[in-house]
């Protein structure tokens, strides 16, 4: 049977907020992006330490194309670095419509410096999507590999 799913595409991005943003700016972000991307079919992890983004969205192809060209126009956040753009056959957070992961200074620039440094191994031989493999470093940093109990996307 041919496969007749749309198809998926990730993209995974860094950026930098030259005025840090304050709890009531990320929340507000947060709540228009999770209802936008609701309708839109876009599931992701947004990741903020104060001074800079790590984004993954992930969805049908056209959509995230085009939100993708929306949040790059955006002055809230400058100097937008793709990380990572390909096609995936499954979500990695597909019961996120946007989780969210405030995190220590220190680790998106950690984090983006080890992603720079073995872009290919973000591949996975096409088994695992990059959203996928940076969200287990990001765990692995941040809990020891432990996925914490309460819902990740919720928390604010
Ligand atoms: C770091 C960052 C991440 C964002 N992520 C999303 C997102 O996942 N979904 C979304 O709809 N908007 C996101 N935005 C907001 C968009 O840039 C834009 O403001 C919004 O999509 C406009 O929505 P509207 O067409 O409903 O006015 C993000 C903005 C920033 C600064």
């Amino acid at each position: 049977m041919p496969d007749t799913r749309p198809a998926l595409l990730e993209i995974v991005y860094s950026s930098e907020t030259p005025v840090p943003m304050g709890s009531e700016e990320v929340r507000a972000l947060l709540d228009h992006s999770r209802r936008n991307n609701a309708q839109a079919g876009v599931t992701g992890l947004l990741c903020y330490d104060r001074h800079q983004f790590l984004q993954i969205i992930e969805g049908e192809t056209d959509v995230i194309l085009d939100l993708f060209h929306t949040i790059q126009n955006d002055p809230r956040h400058t100097d937008l670095r793709i990380l990572h753009e390909g096609d995936i056959k499954d979500r990695a957070f597909s019961d996120w419509k946007m989780a969210y992961e405030p995190v220590p200074s220190g680790l998106l620039p950690t984090l983006t410096r080890a992603i720079h440094r073995q872009p290919l191994a973000l591949d996975g031989g096409g088994k695992t999507s990059a959203g996928r493999r940076i969200f287990t470093l990001f765990m692995d940093e941040m809990y020891g590999g432990q996925v914490p109990e309460r819902e990740t996307a919720d928390a604010v």
